[in-house]
C-alpha cells in the first residue's frame, strides 16, 4: 500500500511516497481503508520536528481521515467491516490503510462525502470543545475569531453561529473575509488594514467582545485580549503566526478575564466518551447543513507536499485534503 512518509525532519518537499505492507488489526483495533485525509497547520510543524508531538522516524503525517472499516481485531463491538467512519489520531493517516483503536472511529452520515467528512474532526471538534466546554459561550454573546478563514478559524465561525453567538470574523484579506461572511460571519475585521482592538471595540459600541478565539497568536493576541469586555474569555488555540504571545496579566486582573488553554488531542484521550459525543454532534450538524465542512482543495497522496505548502503559505480557506 502507498504511504506518505516523513523519513527525515524538514519541509513538505522532504516527504517521500513509500510502498509498505498492509497493517493487521490488533485487539481493540480496526483496519480502515482510507478514502480521504485532511491536513492541518500542525502537520507542517510535526514533519519539521517543531510540534509538541515528536514521532519516531519514519512516520506518516495527517491526523484526520475518513474511510471504510475493512477488518476488525478482537474485542471490537462498535464498528464492523463496511462501516463508513471518520477518525482523529495524532499522526499517521496519510496512507492507504491504517490500523487504529476502534474507539477513535465514529460512523459518518450516509449522504456525506469522504473528502468533507475527513476534515471535520480536528477543526470542528476543537471549536465545539473550546467554545462550549472551555469558554461556555452563551447565545447572544459576541465572539471574535482570528484567522477566521483558515481550517480551524472557519470551524469556530460556524460553531459560534450554531451556538447562537454574534460572530466577528477577523482575517488578513478582503477575499478571506468575503469567504467567511458567505459562511455566516455577522461582521468582519481585516487586521492587515485595520487596528484590531479599535475595530472590535467599534463593532461592539465600545463594550468589547465576550470571547476571543485565537489560533494565530503573534502580534494579534494582545490587541484582541485588550478588546474584550469585563469578564471576557480568551481561548488560546494556536500560534500559526509563529510567535508565542506574552499577554499582560495586569489587564487580565483589571478586567476579570479568563485565559483558557485548549488542547483538543489531549482532552479526547482523557475523555473518550466526550470525544465521540462531540464528533457525533458535529456530524449531525454537517448532515443538517448547519456546518459547511468546506474543502479548499484536494490533492492526491503523491502531491502531499503541494497541499502542505498551501497551508504553510497562508493560502487555504477551509480545509486542504488528500484523496486516497
Ligand atoms: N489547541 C488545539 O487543540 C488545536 C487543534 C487544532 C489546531 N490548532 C492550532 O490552530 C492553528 C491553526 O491551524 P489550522 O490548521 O486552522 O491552520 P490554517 O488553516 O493554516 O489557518 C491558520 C490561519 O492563521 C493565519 N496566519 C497568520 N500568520 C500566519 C502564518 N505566518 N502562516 C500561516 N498562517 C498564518 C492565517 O489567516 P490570515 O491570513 O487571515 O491571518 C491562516 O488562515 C495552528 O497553530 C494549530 O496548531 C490547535
Amino acid at each position: 500500500m502507498k504511504a506518505v512518509l516523513c523519513t527525515r525532519l524538514g519541509g513538505p518537499r522532504d516527504l517521500e511516497l513509500a510502498d509498505l505492507p498492509e497493517p493487521e488489526p490488533g485487539p481493540g483495533e480496526a483496519v480502515v481503508a482510507v478514502k480521504a485525509v485532511a491536513l492541518n497547520f500542525f502537520d507542517t510543524l510535526i514533519i519539521a520536528g517543531k510540534y509538541q508531538v515528536r514521532p519516531a522516524l519514519p512516520f506518516s503525517p495527517a491526523a484526520e481521515f475518513a474511510g471504510v472499516v475493512e477488518r476488525v481485531g478482537g474485542d471490537v463491538a462498535d464498528v464492523a467491516p463496511g462501516d463508513r467512519v471518520i477518525g482523529n489520531i495524532a499522526y499517521g493517516a496519510a496512507r492507504e490503510k491504517i490500523a487504529v483503536s476502534a474507539g477513535r472511529l465514529i460512523k459518518m452520515p450516509a449522504a456525506m462525502d469522504f473528502t468533507r467528512a475527513a476534515g471535520v474532526s480536528v477543526t470542528y471538534g476543537t471549536s465545539l470543545h473550546a467554545l462550549r466546554d472551555r469558554a461556555k459561550l452563551r447565545a447572544g454573546e459576541t465572539l471574535a475569531v482570528l484567522g477566521a478563514a483558515g481550517g480551524i478559524g472557519l470551524s469556530a465561525v460556524e460553531v459560534g453561529k450554531a451556538l447562537g453567538a454574534r460572530v466577528i470574523a477577523c482575517a488578513s484579506s478582503d477575499d478571506k473575509l468575503a469567504f467567511v461572511r458567505a459562511r455566516g460571519a455577522d461582521d468582519v475585521v481585516n487586521y492587515a488594514k485595520q487596528d484590531l482592538k479599535e475595530a472590535l471595540r467599534e463593532l461592539t459600541a465600545g463594550k468589547g467582545v465576550d470571547v476571543v478565539y485565537d489560533p494565530v497568536g503573534g502580534a494579534y493576541a494582545e490587541p484582541a485580549l485588550r478588546a474584550m469586555d469585563w469578564g471576557g474569555r480568551f481561548l488560546v488555540i494556536g500560534f500559526a503566526a509563529g510567535g508565542i504571545p506574552q499577554l499582560p496579566l495586569n489587564i487580565v486582573l483589571l478586567k476579570s478575564y479568563d485565559v483558557l488553554g485548549v488542547h483538543w488531542g489531549a482532552w479526547t484521550e482523557r475523555d473518550p466518551a466526550g470525544y465521540r459525543a462531540t464528533l457525533a454532534q458535529i456530524l449531525k450538524w454537517c448532515a443538517a447543513g448547519t456546518l459547511s465542512a468546506h474543502v479548499h482543495a484536494v490533492y492526491p497522496l503523491e502531491r502531499a507536499a503541494e497541499a502542505l505548502e498551501e497551508i504553510a503559505g497562508r493560502k487555504a480557506m477551509g480545509k486542504v485534503a488528500l484523496g486516497v
